[in-house]
């Protein structure tokens, strides 16, 4: 399918989702916002697809954030409306079901890095930029930006970076927990790829249930998070992959997982 503000492209079992407003830092527009949650929900869809990588058009921005000429005439309601939207991509992302890694060359403000926290792994060049600059516009993060740097890094980070909208490196993301990796920009994209297919040939359903366990069980007291583990680790036992992950293992050989 084609888009109008995104590039999408498949090697292997990982598909590569690009946001190419690289003239507006890939800032996000209703339009894209709509368009990132079709590309995703195909994604989930697919089952060829088994990694997905987000980033941004260019070496300047992952994302400068919602797109503020965008925002400057919204009403109240308006408002509510994109946040909504933006929300929901955000969740969708988090709860694909699949890992989605963010590969971050530079500027994550605001939405920016509120879509990269929504990923699961999120590598970053040295010369990327973090931060929720939107009080520096008389707003607050609108989409999950208090919640998902809260659970990521904490309070004191959260209320550090939201109240003082400044921005941050790479290396001080990676010491708050936010980033997973940093490297140098031309070691950006043999990084991205290493990690996306490792994750390709990982098995499925443990991928997923993984996801689900950690993501769901980290919003809920820790009894119904261990419930959630187990009811993954016993879905495991009905797929060809942990018969064959575990054989492999006792027949010292490398496991080929079918997703089956
Ligand atoms: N929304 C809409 N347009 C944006 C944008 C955003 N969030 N971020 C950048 N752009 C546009 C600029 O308006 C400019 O467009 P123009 O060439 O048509 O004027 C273009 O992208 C390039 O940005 P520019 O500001 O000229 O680049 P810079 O290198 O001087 O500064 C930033 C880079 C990221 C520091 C700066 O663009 C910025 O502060 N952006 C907004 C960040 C923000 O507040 N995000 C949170 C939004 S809620």
């Amino acid at each position: 399918m084609a888009y109008r503000n995104l590039l999408t492209h498949d090697e292997g079992a990982v598909r590569t989702i690009t946001v190419n407003r690289p003239d507006k830092l890939n800032a996000l527009n209703l339009d894209t916002l709509n368009e990132l949650t079709l590309a995703f929900g195909q994604a989930a869809q697919d089952d060829a697809v088994r990694v997905v990588v987000l980033t941004g058009a260019g070496d300047k921005a992952f994302v400068a954030g919602a797109d503020i000429a965008e925002m400057n005439a919204y009403t109240p309601t308006q408002a509510l409306s994109f946040s909504r939207i933006g929300q929901a991509l955000m969740l969708t992302i988090e709860r694909l079901g699949k890992p989605v890694v963010a590969r971050i060359p530079g500027y994550a403000l605001g939405g920016g890095m509120e879509l990269a926290m929504a990923c699961h792994l999120r590598i970053a060049s040295n010369k990327a930029k973090f931060g929720q600059p939107e009080i520096n516009l008389g707003l607050i993060p609108g989409f999950g930006g208090t919640q998902r740097l809260l659970r990521l890094a904490g309070r004191g980070a959260a209320l550090e970076l939201c109240l003082t909208g400044k921005q941050i490196d790479a290396a001080r993301a990676h010491a708050l927990g936010v980033v997973t990796e940093v490297v140098e920009p031309e070691q950006l994209d043999t990084a991205v790829k290493a990690v996306a297919e490792a994750l390709s040939v990982a098995a499925p359903r443990a991928a997923a249930g993984i996801l689900d366990a950690v993501l769901g069980g980290g919003e809920c007291a820790i009894e119904q998070g261990l419930d959630y583990e187990s009811q993954g680790f016993a879905l495991c036992f009905a797929t060809e992959d942990m018969r064959e992950g575990t054989s492999a293992f006792l027949e010292r050989r490398k496991p080929q997982f079918k997703g089956r």
